[in-house]
């Protein structure tokens, strides 16, 4: 029952002391991350990743997270996933089969014009094949001022793999949506409006499904029954909505703006459902609700419960470790290139 798992898992905690690290991603549901030594976005648990000189880094997150981690660690450390079925929708939209064949097209029209650059939200293989192609990776938080830079590069940029995080954050940097086309990796086509040559993000078409489902909808309902309360919402969500809410950034962001908030206002997010849970139990002068009111949650962030974790961090005490997530080598050296061009940044 979950008391015991309760206990097991704070025991297990205090005999490994300090050889464990458990990084918690924002998402994370309550019963597990009340147990994470640090929380934070995917810029924040990067950083984090880089630098624990733990020895078992237990990740609660998904996939790309736990490798992202692996990818930035020591050679003594080793990153474990609680449940290896904790993957990313939007990270799963883009493989690198289908990425090499998009660059070998874009290039072919675009000549040596083009950086690539993908969202952390995305395979070690696309780090990689971005590190290699002398590119950076992006996180929520940062997508505007390694833009800037990725223009000092090159004329124009390849965004995998979420459309509107690339589009949001274009179009903040003052490029019209004209100059902007989607790439379509099932098709295999390229779909924009106007002048090919004037073309200045080509955008992968992947998005993230729980971002997906506020609507412009939900954002008119909420103006009509509560005309004085605040839209803040996640630059995952499609541009139409991120243009009528009133605020938009990475979970930091969000968390940073709710606390420093003067009491007695009001606020919908549009961000997924613990993450505002949360906000709304540590914030009870203030008040929030989710922008879509039937919640939105992350299935595969969800997937990472007490129970697994508690599986895990016996794994490792009982010295039979599971679900160990290790990069390839050379993977990994392309991949860390490109998250060490965003961390220097
Ligand atoms: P951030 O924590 O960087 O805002 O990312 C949100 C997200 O969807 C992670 O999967
Ligand atoms: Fe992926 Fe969206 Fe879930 Fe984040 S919230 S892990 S982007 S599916």
């Amino acid at each position: 029952n979950s008391d015991e798992l309760n206990d097991l898992v704070s025991k297990i905690k205090q005999n490994l002391g300090d050889e464990l690290f458990i990084p918690g991603h924002h998402y994370q549901k309550e019963e597990v991350m009340k147990f994470a030594d640090a929380r934070g976005d995917s810029l924040q648990l990067a950083q984090l990743s880089a630098n624990t000189t733990a020895k078992y880094i237990v990740f609660c997150g998904v996939h790309f997270m736990a490798e992202t981690a692996d990818i930035l660690s020591s050679d003594h450390q080793s990153v474990y996933l609680p449940d290896l079925r904790a993957g990313c929708s939007m990270a799963d939209m883009a493989d690198i089969k289908q990425t090499e064949v998009a660059w070998d097209e874009l290039t072919s029209k675009f000549g040596d014009t083009i950086l690539p650059m993908t969202y952390v939200n995305s395979t070690a293989a696309i780090k990689s094949f971005v590190g290699q192609n002398g590119g950076t990776t992006v996180t929520s938080s940062n997508a505007k001022r390694v833009m800037e830079w990725a223009f000092t590069q090159k004329e124009r940029l390849l965004f995998l793999p979420d459309q509107h995080l690339g589009r949001n954050t274009a179009y903040n940097l003052g490029i019209p949506l004209d100059q902007m086309a989607v790439w379509n990796p099932i098709t295999e086509t390229l779909i924009y409006e106007g002048d090919l040559q004037n073309i200045k993000v080509i955008l992968w078409k992947g998005h993230c499904s729980v971002h997906e489902n506020f609507t412009e909808h939900n954002i008119k309902q909420v103006r009509n029954e509560h005309p004085d309360m605040s839209v803040i919402v996640h630059p995952e969500c499609r541009r139409e909505v991120v243009a009528l809410s009133d605020y938009n950034g990475s979970t930091k962001y969000i968390i940073d703006t709710i606390e420093n908030a003067p009491s007695g206002t009001k606020w919908a997010i549009g961000t997924e459902m613990n993450l505002v849970k949360r906000l709304i139990k540590e914030h009870p002068d203030k008040q929030i609700i989710s922008l879509n009111p039937h919640m939105c949650p992350c299935l595969t962030m969800n997937r990472i419960d007490l129970a697994h974790l508690a599986w895990s961090l016996d794994s490792i005490e009982q010295g039979n470790p599971v679900n160990q997530i290790k990069v390839n080598e050379e993977v990994s050296y392309y991949s860390k290139l490109a998250l060490d061009r965003m961390l220097s940044l």
